[in-house]
């Protein structure tokens, strides 16, 4: 593989770095209002860089929330456009007390680097920037015209770049779009993500009384909202994992027989997952394998139940309401307006006497499935292939990036969903890491894609 840009970035590989530990110690965490500016701070950071690396027309587009990162360099003419995507928000630390070292103070061990945001998604948009760099410094020029949009609210939704996108600015012209904000199926082995799961977020509010009231006097008369919460909450899956809103699995279009087959062959053991990333036992719907489940199959999960007392000790009370936050992820076919609907009616009707639940949507995305049969996929296994040395595996992520099926529906964009994280990164999750190994040769990686698809 001879290429002065990878070789640029071998040499250059201890400030990129440095530059990403930097971009780490900012606190970008998009849902809490008191690091809003730290969201600033990290865009404007971005676009400094992008500026100094030779990038044009960079600029912060405001949003409603936090802000967009827009840059290009067009002067590729005859060669295809490409719109690179990454995230610079990161999600909250907690629990703080379970991290080894501090969430976002950048710490090396055993070849990882560790900090909240080092492999979702700021490793990654490090290596996009970084590859960026080292073919605009080492040639002077890039392989085919670029455009970078960097969000700052992916964590919660992305509501800012879906208006953005939705408005179809000619600012975002291109042909195929970039994405690094997933992982490899195993340590060593080049992947593509070719699917995500879609979401809806809601919050299920259940009010009884006027007021919260002394359990002794009232206790026995007056309805309890966590109990109505709990009678609702249990009755929207059932103990075999099999989610009960009607209608819910209708629209459904199952994977291929060649995906399915796909997936077979795929490095996977399922007692490994159970005991090194569960550790307990595997639960959902029979007749489905982990990966049909988490990447095939729509969910329900509770992430949260916050109200009544909490504090230490003891306190009798009937809480005037309870909260549950409440998610589906959703597969191709589904829709998040008609998931919530259906999600909707039939929560109305299981609300028990004597209390009113209001169900309110957070935010949503769609399912995305790629096409792979275009020049971009064929370029991105080539280019894997050299930095790798192995064939690519195509697969689907469970999680969500809910841009990326609009770039598809709006913008007319195939992605490419190139990420280089690993399964045991900890996203979300105490301890996030980014493999510095997977760093570096995610930067190459990249190089040389965008390399061959300016061919
Ligand atoms: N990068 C993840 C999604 C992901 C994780 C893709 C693992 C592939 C493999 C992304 O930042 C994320 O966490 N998305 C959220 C989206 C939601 C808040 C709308 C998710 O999936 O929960
Ligand atoms: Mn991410
Ligand atoms: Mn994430």
């Amino acid at each position: 593989m001879s290429s002065s840009a990878v070789d640029y970035a071998r040499q250059n590989y201890p400030r990129f770095l440095d530059e990403l530990k930097a971009l780490l110690r900012i606190p970008s965490v998009s849902t809490l209002p008191e690091h809003a500016g730290d969201c600033h701070f990290a865009a404007e950071v971005l676009a400094a860089d992008l500026s100094k690396i030779g990038m044009e027309n960079v600029r912060l587009i405001e949003t409603k929330g936090h802000p967009l990162v827009y840059a290009d360099w067009l002067h590729a003419a005859g060669k295809p456009t490409v719109l690179v995507y990454g995230h610079y928000d990161v999600q909250p630390p907690d629990p703080l007390d379970e991290w080894v070292s501090p969430p976002f103070e950048p710490a090396e061990r055993n070849g990882n680097l560790y900090a909240r945001g080092a492999v979702d998604d700021k490793g990654q948009v490090m290596a996009q920037m970084k590859a960026l760099e080292s073919l605009l410094a080492a040639d002077a020029t890039l392989p085919l015209n670029v455009r970078v949009l960097l969000e700052g609210e992916e964590e919660v939704g992305g509501e800012g770049i879906a208006s953005y996108v939705a408005s179809k600015p000619s600012q975002l012209d291109a042909d195929f779009a970039l994405v690094s904000d997933t992982e490899l199926f195993a340590p060593g082995l080049p992947t593509l993500c070719v699917g995500l799961r879609g979401m809806i977020y809601t919050e299920l509010e259940v009010r009884g009384a006027k007021t919260d009231l002394h359990s002794g006097m009232y206790g026995g008369a007056a309805p309890n909202p966590f109990f109505a919460l709990a009678q609702i909450l249990a009755k929207l899956k059932d103990e075999n994992g099999h989610i009960l809103i009607p209608g819910f699995y209708d629209d459904i279009i199952p994977p291929s027989a060649e995906e399915l087959a796909a997936w077979q062959s795929l490095p996977f053991d399922e007692d490994e997952y159970r005991i090194n990333e569960v550790g307990s036992q595997l639960v959902g719907e029979a007749g489905f394998s982990v990966l049909e489940r988490t990447w095939a199959r729509p969910t329900l999960e509770v992430h949260g139940i916050p109200g009544g007392f909490i504090g230490a000790g003891a306190k009798t009370v009937i809480p005037a309401k309870a909260l549950a936050k409440v998610s589906m992820r959703l597969v191709p076919g589904m829709t998040p307006a008609k998931a919530f609907d259906l999600y909707k009616s039939y929560v109305e009707k299981l609300v028990p006497p004597g209390v009113d639940v209001e169900v309110r949507l957070i935010h949503s995305g769609d399912p995305c499935l790629i096409p792979v049969d275009n020049p971009y996929i064929k370029a991105a296994t080539r280019a894997l292939h050299e930095v790798w040395g192995k064939d690519t595996v195509f697969i689907r992520s469970g999680g969500s990036i809910p841009i990326v099926g609009d770039f598809a529906r709006h913008l007319g964009l195939p992605s490419v969903m190139m990420g280089f994280g690993l399964p045991d990164d900890n996203l979300h999750a105490p301890n996030e890491k980014f493999n510095l190994k997977n760093f570096a040769l995610g930067i190459e990686s990249l190089i040389r894609f965008l390399e061959e698809t300016g061919k």
